[in-house]
């Protein structure tokens, strides 16, 4: 590697006038004035005004003039302080080498969505998109952070599943030495595995779901950060949740003051409280704001909208009824038409970034619910078998990480918050 005395350009804003720099990076953007060449170079850390003088330089000036945006560059110059470049700084070059021409780059200002979408593994060099990935990759650790913080073990589940956790209409199926299997769309029943050994365990892992619906907030594959609890109850769920998620948010926005303001995203860290309402109290307030939801049905993204028009901040609803969730979930038992389950919804059109509660614990309740909702309990045999040797009352929650980075982000889609993203009409690149 070409490291020797190379620094970050970050590093650049802290020297004297007149300092010796070699940076490694890539063309931006170039504009020619007379017999200077003024090239704005980037790295992973951020981007200074090179300028090359053709005084200087001699006959190599030419070489620069030719090469194209977004080739790679090493060059060594000098610290320039000077108020009219960019920063207040700029490096006045005295040598440099391309490592890797760059030709006809064909990302232009004003292309349509879909050919940049076509060039997304192009386009991830942006600015834009590159303080997105930052501020994902915050998010994944203040996660990790939060849970090893709080005692949980992390561990993984299988991709590959021979049953349904959220249902048969978003499941893939994939051949598996010719037997049909799927990919799998959540990995809690193997967490529920896990915490009669570890107590209390989490995993941050793909899930994937053949979403027919084209909407901003569904993508066919996304990044599921997941926990279960051994003793945890509903309650319990809604305390570990808003923690985690003041957690991340805080440390996100002190760690990415940059990146949020690359993105024009004026995002605060949460301290109130998030408040706490039933499904049929969700239901009022969606009457209130003018939105119609029958009794029964699932929230529409307009319902959520409605609630957290009302609060203006995330919003835990709990209780929903039991048609709406999957077979898994603890009927209340002071009204068994309602199960002990959450969604955390936030505003802006973030919508759902939560879905947990409690589970059922108890074999024969378990094995109802599954021959009711599924009609056999073939495939759901180990998952029985967990309430069948010491089982305990347990909760747990699945959160998308996509749909927290959108939010915090300010992004219009969620598609922009992982790097490559799968959607119906989308496998490339
Ligand atoms: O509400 P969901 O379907 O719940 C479960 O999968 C539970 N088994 C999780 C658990 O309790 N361990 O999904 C959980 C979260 C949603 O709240 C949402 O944030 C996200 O996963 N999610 C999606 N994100 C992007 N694209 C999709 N198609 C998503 N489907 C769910
Ligand atoms: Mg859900």
């Amino acid at each position: 590697m070409e490291t020797e005395g190379r620094i970050k350009i970050q590093k650049i804003w802290g020297l004297p006038q007149g300092s010796e720099v070699k940076i490694r990076g890539w063309i931006y953007t170039k504009s020619h004035i007379g017999g200077m060449l003024f090239i704005n170079v980037r790295d992973s850390t951020g981007m200074v005004q090179a300028v090359f003088k053709e005084d200087l330089l001699g006959s190599k000036f030419q070489e620069i003039l030719a090469v194209g945006r977004e080739s790679s560059i090493i060059l060594t110059g000098e610290v320039n302080i000077d108020e009219r470049a960019p920063m207040g700084r700029e490096i006045v070059v005295k040598d440099f080498k391309i490592v890797g021409e760059s030709k006809d780059y064909p990302i232009r200002p004003g292309m349509s969505v879909e050919t940049l979408l076509d060039l997304r593994h192009l386009y991830l060099r942006g600015r834009k998109p590159s303080a997105v990935m930052k501020i994902r990759s915050e998010v994944l650790k203040a996660l990790r952070e939060w849970f090893y913080a709080n005692g949980y073990v992390e561990t993984t589940a299988p991709t590959f599943v021979s049953s349904a956790v959220e249902g048969g209409a978003t499941l893939f199926p994939v051949n598996y030495f010719g037997r049909e299997v799927y990919l799998t769309q959540s990995s809690q029943f193997y967490l529920e595995a896990m915490i009669f050994s570890l107590e209390k365990v989490y995993t941050i892992q793909p899930s994937f779901r053949a979403e027919k619906s084209r909407t901003r907030r569904h993508l066919c594959e996304y990044t599921h950060a997941e926990a279960e609890i051994a003793y945890a109850d509903l309650n319990d769920i809604m305390d570990v949740c808003e923690k985690l998620v003041k957690y991340v948010c805080k440390v996100v926005v002190e760690r990415c003051k940059e990146e949020l303001e690359i993105l024009g995203r004026k995002f605060k860290p949460l301290n109130d409280a998030f408040p706490r309402v039933t499904y049929d109290e969700a239901l009022n307030i969606c009457e209130e704001e003018g939105v119609n939801v029958e009794w029964g049905e699932d929230l529409s993204t307009e319902a959520e909208r409605a609630i957290c028009r009302r609060y203006g901040k995330p919003v835990f609803v709990y209780k929903f009824p039991k048609r709406t969730r999957a077979f898994y979930h603890m009927p209340d038992p002071e009204n068994e038409d309602v199960v002990l389950s959450t969604d955390l919804i936030a505003p802006e059109d973030a919508g759902e970034l939560i879905g947990g509660g409690q589970r059922i614990s108890d074999y024969n309740l378990l094995k109802k619910r599954i021959l009711e909702e599924i009609g056999t309990t073939e495939g759901y045999e180990w998952y029985l078998d967990l309430r069948r040797y010491g089982s305990v009352p347990h909760a747990g929650f699945g959160l998308g990480v996509e749909r927290l980075v959108k939010w915090i982000a300010g992004l219009s889609h969620v598609r922009d918050a992982i790097p490559f993203p799968r959607t119906p009409a989308r496998v490339y690149p």
